[in-house]
């Protein structure tokens, strides 16, 4: 049974380098400290935020397999993976879940090759251009999506 209140936060290709990459696209912020902030903005949503980055296309699309029938929501940057991965579409059209896609950079203001997403046809929604912060929108609308943001908030 899918519990509600688990969230998984998958980074893709390349996001490792987060903090040295591009940072001038992609901000000083590193994968950890988005990861750190995505667990403690989770706590005070009642969420619990597991985090996982590979840079190989079958680890992503197994670990989007797991998290059908056991996680509440998805948040995915697929990175590169984005613009080419029909193995990650089929695996996210099956989740069965709230699925949220983040960038970091705002995709369509890159090169043209940028601007077609795989995975966004199958998203609850698309976040980008927002750096860091996409991810803890991501969270707040998976809380909004599962109902587990607190009352009143
Ligand atoms: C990215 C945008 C992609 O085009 C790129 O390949 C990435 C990062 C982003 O977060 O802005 O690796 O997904």
């Amino acid at each position: 049974m899918a519990d509600k209140t688990g969230v998984l936060v998958l980074n893709g290709p390349n996001l490792n380098m987060l903090g040295t990459r591009d940072p001038e696209i992609y901000g000083h912020t590193t994968l950890a400290e988005i990861e750190a902030t995505c667990v403690e903005h989770g706590q005070t949503l009642g969420l619990t935020v597991s985090c996982r980055q590979s840079n190989h296309e079958g680890e992503l699309v197994g670990w989007i397999q797991e998290a059908r029938g056991s996680m509440g929501g998805l948040i995915v940057n697929a990175g590169a993976l984005t613009h080419s991965s029909v193995a990650i579409l089929d695996a996210l059209s099956i989740a069965d879940m709230p699925i949220v896609e983040v960038h970091l950079s705002n995709i369509f203001a890159r090169e043209s090759f940028r601007h077609h997403s795989y995975i966004s046809p199958v998203a609850t929604g698309v976040i980008c251009g927002l750096g860091a912060q996409g991810y803890i929108l991501a969270l707040d609308a998976i809380a909004r999506l599962t109902g587990q943001k607190s009352k009143g908030k």
